[in-house]
């Protein structure tokens, strides 16, 4: 059995994680990829400065389809612990493992789990609550968006591709009974990938507007909610809008 590093090189990654012997695990998407992952962790880590302040240690965090778990990852070296990490599929979790292993954090953990299923009772609930990269991978976005409440504590992180949205009015069943849209969904269809690494377990992805996920968040409980602002070098989708990170307030 090879050590490890040596079964981390031999794999590919979503991530190019740095290793400790100095090494790059191999990417299957190329290098152009991890782009979009240091923007989103350069805004991540701006936006904890901001709202809770430079102490991490101590301070627990759940990171819903935590992938191979590089956000975890970087969550735990940065201080934070207990990290847990949740992904649908499992050979996600085994290569988070393996990183876990590979820099001895004992409080970095991972196991297997759809985000609807999640819950106060189990997982329990975490100061801070990262979503990812998911939110428009989903067929239940509001039930996933309930969950991301029920087991935050204090700040929720949610990361998402959004689709433009329509405004305006419309006759709810009656022209005298006239309400204003709050926002809107794209249907994204993904049910021919559902084996991709990134993909829906499922294949129906409702991909909110950016003002229905502004105003879900506060209807699902959290006391307010931003947009963060992308760096002038951020990666293309966050630049122009096309995906944002928005911190949610509990
Ligand atoms: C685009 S990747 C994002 C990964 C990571 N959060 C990131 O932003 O780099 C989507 C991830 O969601 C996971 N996933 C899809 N549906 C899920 C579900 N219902 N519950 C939990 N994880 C899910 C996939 O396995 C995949 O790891």
């Amino acid at each position: 059995m090879s050590n490890p590093i040596e079964q981390a090189q031999s794999r590919e990654w979503f991530y190019a994680y740095e290793l400790p012997d100095g090494s790059t695990t191999p990417t299957y998407h190329g290098v152009d990829i991890q782009a979009i992952h240091d923007t989103r962790w350069q805004m991540l880590q701006d936006c904890l400065a901001q709202d809770i302040g430079p102490e991490w240690n101590g301070l627990s965090v759940v990171d819903l389809a935590s992938h191979q778990g590089w956000f975890a990852w970087n969550m735990a070296r940065s201080g934070f612990s207990p990290v847990l990490g949740i992904d649908a599929r499992q050979q996600h979790v085994d290569d988070s493992r393996l990183i876990a292993e590979i820099y001895g954090y004992d409080l970095l953990t991972f196991q297997q789990g759809d985000v609807h299923q999640q819950g106060p009772e189990q997982p329990g609930r975490f100061d801070v609550v990262l979503m990812l990269g998911l939110l428009y991978h989903l067929e239940d976005p509001v039930g996933a968006l309930r969950v991301c409440r029920s087991l935050c504590k204090n700040i929720c992180i949610i990361e998402t591709q959004v689709v433009p949205g329509m405004t305006g009015y419309v006759d709810y069943g009656s022209y005298e009974f006239v309400r204003p849209l709050k926002g809107s969904f794209g249907i994204v269809d993904e049910t021919e990938e559902t084996h991709g690494p990134e993909a829906s377990i499922t294949g129906v992805c409702l991909v909110p507007s950016l003002d229905a996920l502004m105003w879900l968040l506060r209807k699902v409980g959290f006391s307010s909610a931003r947009v963060l602002q992308p760096p002038p070098d951020a990666y293309e989708q966050l630049r122009y809008h096309k995906r944002v990170m928005v911190a949610a307030r509990v």
